[in-house]
């Protein structure tokens, strides 16, 4: 027998999604039900549907039968539900409001014991203000970028990373047969994590990341010097989506209309086209964009995504809230919201990866 007032907690998921959110969340629902006789509901795309008033979606263990291996999430996600800076439409004009104090009264309406937020640095940001204003907000760190400091590893970056090596291998059986430089270009926001990792791992003889700002010059003198000592040379250049050159800056996309947020991109095709028109050699550029967001999470984070579900509910549990579960020396910990969002973690330029990567002569721009 159940008893009749059990506690309900709640999941939501927001900003870019990524694979092992489902994993989460049904680590979350099997916690929360069999080991503490919790009911458990859903927000639905990110914040919205608690500012929308929409009715939560409960969450059963047959809910979540099947998930684990699915990648996106089944409550839906958005990187425009900041209930601290909501668009609503007044008078025919598009203003920002502030409807956190709708979010904290719907939260007591719907007797919430505790909120687990995934999400990655601006949705945890958000997370961290609803906890100071009162909510019983547990964060879990999600992002294929893996730029969050506080925890060693962000569940998602794993399987981006598995995803854009295999892109690189595949770029490197028709570079090799064309004897072309190929040229990719991979997501990370303002951190290298995703270039620098699949970039070794795939192979490649340049890798330009944010943190290391580039000399063009350093590039091609790499990609001339393999075409002189190879007879059928080819190259592969990763290049991240922040990466910029010496004195230069970032490259972003053309705005859509819409009013969303800035997005990175176009480094890759500047690096190709200069490339080109420097070393009269015959380049092709790829983009690889969504795809590293999407499919199935590899085993590594399934197994992370399980960890942080299971662990957030044990924080909910013993009341924990305004703390973010963490990998740490391979052991799941806590750590306080407002210090998990204070700097983002970006590639240490003079540390051992970096270090490793230049001793088997993969080149930065940068020497
Ligand atoms: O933060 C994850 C991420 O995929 C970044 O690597 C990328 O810059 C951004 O999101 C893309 O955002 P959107 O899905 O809004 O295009």
């Amino acid at each position: 027998m159940r008893a009749k007032n059990r506690k309900t907690i709640a999941v939501s998921t927001g900003g870019g999604d990524c694979p092992g959110l489902n994993a989460v969340i049904r680590a979350v629902v099997r916690t929360a039900i069999s080991k503490y006789d919790y009911e458990v509901v859903g927000i639905e795309e990110g914040f919205n549907s608690l500012i929308e008033a929409e009715p939560p979606r409960k969450l059963t263990l047959s809910d979540v039968r099947g998930i684990l291996r699915r990648g996106g999430t089944i409550l839906g996600t958005t990187s425009r539900g900041d209930p601290f800076h909501y668009p609503e439409m007044r008078r025919g004009t598009l203003r920002m409001v502030d409807r956190s104090a709708h979010v904290l009264r719907r939260i007591e309406e719907l007797n919430l014991q505790g909120l687990i937020v995934i999400g990655g640095d601006g949705t945890l940001s958000i997370a961290n203000e609803l906890h100071q204003k009162g909510a019983p907000v547990v964060g879990i760190p999600k992002s294929i970028d893996n730029d969050l400091s506080a925890t060693e590893v962000t569940f998602g970056f794993d399987s981006a990373t598995v995803t854009a090596t295999d892109a690189i291998d595949k770029l490197h059986t028709t570079a090799e047969s064309h004897h072309r430089v190929m040229v990719i270009e991979l997501m990370g926001r303002n951190a290298g994590w995703i270039a620098l990792v699949s970039g070794i791992a795939g192979g490649a003889d340049v890798i330009l990341i944010p943190e290391i700002p580039f000399d063009l010059q350093k590039v091609c003198a790499k990609i001339m010097q393999r075409s002189r000592s190879h007879r059928h040379a080819f190259s592969i250049v990763v290049v991240a989506e922040g990466a910029y050159a010496v004195g230069g800056s970032a490259v972003y996309l053309p705005q859509q209309g819409d009013g969303g947020a800035l997005r990175l991109g176009g480094i890759g095709q500047q690096v190709g086209d200069l490339i080109a028109a420097r070393t009269n050699q015959e380049v092709r550029v790829t983009v690889l964009g969504h795809i590293q967001r999407g499919g199935s999470p590899t085993p590594f984070d399934r197994l992370l995504a399980t960890r942080f579900g299971a662990a957030a509910v044990d924080l909910v549990a013993c009341r924990q809230f305004g703390r973010m579960v963490s990998l740490s020396c391979n052991q799941i910990t806590a750590v306080a919201l407002k210090d998990a969002i204070k700097k983002p973690k970006q590639v240490d330029p003079d540390g051992e990866i970096v270090r490793t990567a230049k001793a088997v002569g993969i080149v930065f721009g940068d020497q």
